[in-house]
């Protein structure tokens, strides 16, 4: 079995390519990834001896460099994690969005069609459903819900959903789709809220808050993600989407706070800066698909996995801290500086 991972050298792809060399040891695994900004070997440095793993740069919008990497490796699944990853970021720039997360998966899905998989798997986002209200905590994402976007990262995320169901359906490319909530864990580059918060803090910088702080996000500990995907291309039915999150709702201020108190620095760090524009209020997963079909469900609960979190920042200072001294710097003032 050979699985092709895009993405591999981000946050949750990074992830992936530990867990499934860990829980299918005879399996091979082909990573294939650009190495933008957020792409990062060393989150691969464990792993490049490993026999079983093998790292090719390419970009997944490059449809020549693809079609080399299918017609001589083969793979018998692809999983699809390459993306432009930050809403933030498309607010400022939407353009390479589009060009990685839709005409790349249509690339990743021509050459699927051309030499032939077992599975393509398009990790997607529950940021396709658009928010919920704050004041009606009965209501879920499910996978009925309205498509239904609010920021160029998370139109170009639908686009390809849609995408890949008619691929399914023109082609019957035998394809499945995830859309999970927001994750955190090691490797989690220190753009998105709660790497950021902790190197912030630890550095006893000011901890920016957008808006009030009240908007909540759905947190899951990117391992489960990982079994949930694994799951997905072994049991879950083709041509289906599947959500996945742990009902974990937790308003940003709240996880802000919760880090202060475990690294045991002041609240009076906490600043509130201009909200987002378009900020989602609330992201919440109904998972009683993935429940209920392969029976998966979160094993980690939010108060541990903040805390093994956090203690991994602590014992990796050297990752995190080789990213905010380069080009991490530049990006940080241009969004932060008077805010
Ligand atoms: P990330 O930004 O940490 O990593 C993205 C990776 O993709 C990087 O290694 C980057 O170099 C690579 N990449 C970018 N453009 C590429 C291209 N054109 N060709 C090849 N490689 C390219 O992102 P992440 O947080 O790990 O997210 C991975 C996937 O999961 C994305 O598709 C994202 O939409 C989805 N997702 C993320 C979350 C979350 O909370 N982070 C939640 C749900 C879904
Ligand atoms: P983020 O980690 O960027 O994920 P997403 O926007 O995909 O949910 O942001 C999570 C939440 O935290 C979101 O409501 C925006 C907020 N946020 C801040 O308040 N301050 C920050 O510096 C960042 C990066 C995010």
């Amino acid at each position: 079995m050979k699985i092709l991972v895009t993405g591999g050298a981000g946050f949750i792809g990074g992830n992936f390519v530990h867990y499934m060399l860990k829980e299918h040891p005879d399996y091979d695994i082909l990573c294939v990834d650009k190495l933008t900004y957020a792409g990062n070997m060393e989150t691969l440095a464990p792993v490049m001896d490993n026999p079983h793993f093998k790292f090719v740069k390419a970009d997944i919008a490059d449809r020549d460099a693809i079609f080399n990497i299918f017609r001589e490796e083969k793979p018998d699944i692809v999983v699809n994690f390459a993306a432009e990853s930050h809403v933030d970021r498309s607010i400022e720039d939407p353009g390479i969005f589009l060009k990685t997360n839709i005409l790349g998966t249509q690339v990743m899905m021509d050459a699927c069609r051309e030499y032939g998989i077992t599975r393509y798997h398009q990790v997607s986002t529950d940021e396709v459903y658009g928010d919920l209200p704050l004041d009606r905590p009965d209501l879920f994402f499910t996978e009925e819900t309205p498509i239904h976007t609010s920021s160029p990262y998370s139109a170009s995320k639908a686009s390809a959903d849609l995408l890949v169901l008619a691929y399914h359906r023109t082609f019957s490319l035998p394809v499945t789709i995830s859309r999970c909530s927001n994750n955190y864990g090691p490797y989690h580059f220190p753009e998105k809220l709660i790497p950021l918060m902790i190197a912030n803090a630890l550095n006893d910088k000011p901890l920016p808050v957008y808006g009030t702080g009240e908007n909540v996000r759905d947190w899951l500990y990117v391992e489960d993600h990982c079994r949930a995907i694994d799951l997905i291309i072994h049991k879950g039915k083709v041509g289906e989407v599947y959500n996945i999150g742990g009902h974990n709702e937790m308003a940003n201020i709240d996880i802000v706070k919760i880090i202060c108190k475990e690294l045991g620095k002041p609240e009076s760090l906490i600043t509130y800066v201009t909200d987002r524009k378009g900020h989602d209020m609330r992201y919440a997963i109904d998972p009683t698909k993935i429940h209920n079909e392969l029976g998966w469900l979160p094993e980690t609960m939010f108060k541990d996995g903040i805390k093994k979190t956090i203690q991994w920042y602590l014992d990796n200072r050297q990752w995190w801290e080789n990213i905010i001294n380069g080009e991490y710097k530049d990006y940080y003032k241009k969004m932060y500086e008077g805010r």
